[in-house]
């Protein structure tokens, strides 16, 4: 295992636990069968019933179970060992094991780890996944690999514009700074402690690896993988407080409190080639 991959997992091995502890995320919805996606997903996926749908990088499956619950037949894969063991424990509570499997494999093993080449219809990746992967072809290769011919990706993801700033040294206002540069390609070394759920939570395994993946690298790794881009959608408004200054709407998105200043979030289908 190399050095990026053993601290990343380290870091999201001990989020798992976090995130299902009582300042975690909200189960109340996905216990109920009655559990939402974020606002921009549930603006623009329509309906998933009766479709195949592989989930990479679901984290302990609570999105991939929504979309069971929706009708769709899930696969969630992640790297996380914690994460893929209470995934199965969710989906064996809420009596949703025939229609989800988890899988615990590395995102550039997946194709090995779960079969199923051409056997997808939906391949579903959303917010805080592809800076987390160092190669946004090899992943492109991927999601292309799972999708029969006219089967789609959904991506929702936050703007790498939005990646280069951060609250270090905020500005006078309150407004982010630059710290990193957009085009920068090798891996931004972080150390930050804290979780984006759990504020009160001090995570012990703080240095992650992490790359900032440009919106034309990404859109041109999907065509070079042998798909066609349906739409883009560039949004000013982003799932998690992702600034200090951004301020929540009425929806349970964050934005920014004047202005449009920057894009926070994007939103892309691309279809594979008939
Ligand atoms: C922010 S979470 C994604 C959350 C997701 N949107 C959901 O459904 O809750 C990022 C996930 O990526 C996973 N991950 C990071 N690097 C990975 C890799 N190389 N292969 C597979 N999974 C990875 C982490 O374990 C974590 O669960």
């Amino acid at each position: 295992m190399t050095d990026w991959r053993a601290l990343n997992r380290a870091n999201w091995d001990e989020r798992v636990p976090v995130h299902l502890g009582p300042r975690g995320y909200d189960m109340a919805g996905l216990e109920a069968g009655t559990a939402r996606l974020n606002a921009i997903e549930e603006a623009e996926l329509g309906s998933v019933a009766g479709l195949r749908l592989l989930h990479l990088q679901c984290h302990f499956g609570r999105d991939t179970l929504i979309l069971a619950q929706r009708g769709a037949s899930v696969v969630g894969l992640d790297f996380s060992a914690p994460a893929i063991e209470a995934a199965c424990a969710l989906a064996e509570r809420l009596r949703l094991g025939d229609a989800a499997r988890f899988v615990q494999a590395d995102l550039y093993d997946a194709p090995a780890a779960i079969g199923e080449a051409a056997g997808f219809d939906l391949v579903y990746v959303t917010w805080g996944t592809l800076c987390w992967l160092p190669d946004i072809q090899g992943w492109a290769r991927v999601v292309s690999h799972f999708l029969k011919p006219g089967g789609y990706l959904y991506l929702a993801e936050g703007h790498p514009a939005a990646q280069v700033l951060d609250d270090a040294t905020p500005l006078p206002d309150g407004r982010p700074r630059f710290f990193a540069p957009y085009f920068h390609e090798a891996a931004l070394v972080l150390n930050e402690s804290r979780d984006y759920v759990d504020s009160e939570a001090r995570l012990e395994n703080a240095t992650t690896h992490q790359w900032i993946h440009p919106l034309g690298h990404v859109v041109t790794a999907l065509i070079d993988a042998g798909m066609r881009l349906d739409w883009l959608h560039e949004h000013p408004a982003v799932t998690w407080r992702m600034f200090a200054c951004l301020e929540a709407d009425a929806a349970g998105l964050f934005r920014w409190p004047d202005k449009p200043w920057l894009p926070l979030a994007y939103s892309l289908r691309a279809s594979k080639a008939g």
